[in-house]
Protein backbone atom coordinates (compact mmCIF):
# COMPACT_ATOMS: atom_id res chain seq x y z
CA UNK A 1 0.00 0.00 0.00
CA UNK A 2 1.31 3.14 -0.95
CA UNK A 3 1.51 6.25 1.55
CA UNK A 4 2.49 9.68 2.03
CA UNK A 5 4.41 9.12 5.58
CA UNK A 6 8.18 9.95 5.27
CA UNK A 7 10.55 6.36 5.83
CA UNK A 8 11.20 5.25 8.97
CA UNK A 9 14.07 6.88 10.34
CA UNK A 10 16.56 3.53 11.56
CA UNK A 11 17.59 2.76 15.09
CA UNK A 12 21.34 2.51 15.47
CA UNK A 13 23.44 1.16 18.68
CA UNK A 14 25.72 3.25 19.99
CA UNK A 15 28.46 2.03 22.49
CA UNK A 16 29.90 4.04 25.09
CA UNK A 17 33.93 4.01 25.81
CA UNK A 18 35.13 3.54 28.28
CA UNK A 19 32.24 2.14 29.91
CA UNK A 20 31.51 -0.28 27.63
CA UNK A 21 27.72 0.98 28.00
CA UNK A 22 25.48 0.60 25.02
CA UNK A 23 21.83 1.80 23.92
CA UNK A 24 19.70 1.81 20.73
CA UNK A 25 18.53 5.22 19.40
CA UNK A 26 15.31 6.52 19.04
CA UNK A 27 15.59 8.05 15.27
CA UNK A 28 13.41 11.15 16.78
CA UNK A 29 15.13 11.85 19.88
CA UNK A 30 18.79 13.11 20.62
CA UNK A 31 21.84 10.99 21.48
CA UNK A 32 21.42 12.48 24.84
CA UNK A 33 17.74 11.36 25.26
CA UNK A 34 18.33 8.32 23.86
CA UNK A 35 21.01 7.56 26.17
CA UNK A 36 18.43 8.69 28.78
CA UNK A 37 15.71 6.72 27.89
CA UNK A 38 18.35 3.89 27.61
CA UNK A 39 18.94 4.75 31.55
CA UNK A 40 21.91 5.93 30.48
CA UNK A 41 23.25 9.38 31.83
CA UNK A 42 25.12 11.60 29.94
CA UNK A 43 26.70 14.90 31.81
CA UNK A 44 24.35 18.02 30.33
CA UNK A 45 22.82 21.20 31.08
CA UNK A 46 21.36 23.65 28.48
CA UNK A 47 20.03 20.73 26.18
CA UNK A 48 19.82 23.10 23.14
CA UNK A 49 23.81 22.72 22.11
CA UNK A 50 25.20 26.29 23.74
CA UNK A 51 26.86 25.11 27.18
CA UNK A 52 29.02 22.26 26.08
CA UNK A 53 28.32 20.93 29.25
CA UNK A 54 28.26 17.45 27.28
CA UNK A 55 30.82 17.92 25.09
CA UNK A 56 32.57 14.49 24.23
CA UNK A 57 33.92 12.67 21.00
CA UNK A 58 33.20 10.44 18.48
CA UNK A 59 35.66 7.69 17.87
CA UNK A 60 33.41 6.13 14.75
CA UNK A 61 30.32 6.44 13.23
CA UNK A 62 28.59 9.41 11.46
CA UNK A 63 25.60 12.62 13.25
CA UNK A 64 24.10 14.87 12.04
CA UNK A 65 22.45 17.99 14.14
CA UNK A 66 19.06 18.99 14.82
CA UNK A 67 19.96 22.61 15.06
CA UNK A 68 22.04 24.75 12.18
CA UNK A 69 25.09 26.00 14.69
CA UNK A 70 25.89 23.53 17.49
CA UNK A 71 28.45 25.22 20.08
CA UNK A 72 31.77 23.55 17.89
CA UNK A 73 34.21 25.19 16.03
CA UNK A 74 35.06 23.79 12.73
CA UNK A 75 38.19 22.79 14.01
CA UNK A 76 36.15 20.91 16.89
CA UNK A 77 34.07 19.23 14.62
CA UNK A 78 36.89 18.43 12.54
CA UNK A 79 38.67 16.21 15.38
CA UNK A 80 35.66 14.35 16.01
CA UNK A 81 34.12 16.42 19.07
CA UNK A 82 30.03 16.25 19.32
CA UNK A 83 27.59 17.38 21.29
CA UNK A 84 25.04 14.68 21.81
CA UNK A 85 21.91 17.01 23.49
CA UNK A 86 21.72 17.68 19.71
CA UNK A 87 22.61 15.19 18.10
CA UNK A 88 21.21 12.29 16.35
CA UNK A 89 22.97 8.91 15.05
CA UNK A 90 23.15 8.43 11.01
CA UNK A 91 24.93 4.89 11.45
CA UNK A 92 26.20 2.73 14.55
CA UNK A 93 28.58 4.93 16.68
CA UNK A 94 31.03 4.68 19.19
CA UNK A 95 31.78 7.51 21.18
CA UNK A 96 34.07 8.39 23.80
CA UNK A 97 32.23 9.73 27.21
CA UNK A 98 34.07 9.23 30.50
CA UNK A 99 30.93 10.56 32.19
CA UNK A 100 28.51 8.32 31.19
CA UNK A 101 26.46 6.46 33.84
CA UNK A 102 24.42 3.69 34.08
CA UNK A 103 21.24 4.44 36.09
CA UNK A 104 19.81 0.49 36.06
S1 LIG B 1 23.86 20.12 27.33
FE1 LIG B 1 24.50 22.12 26.77
S2 LIG B 1 25.52 21.81 24.88
FE2 LIG B 1 24.72 19.86 25.35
Amino acid sequence: MLTDDPPLKQAYKVSLQPSGLQFETDPAMSLLNSALLAQIRLPSSCRNGTCRTCLCKLKSGEISYQIDWPGLTREEKAEGYLLPCVAVAQSDLVIDAPDAVSLK
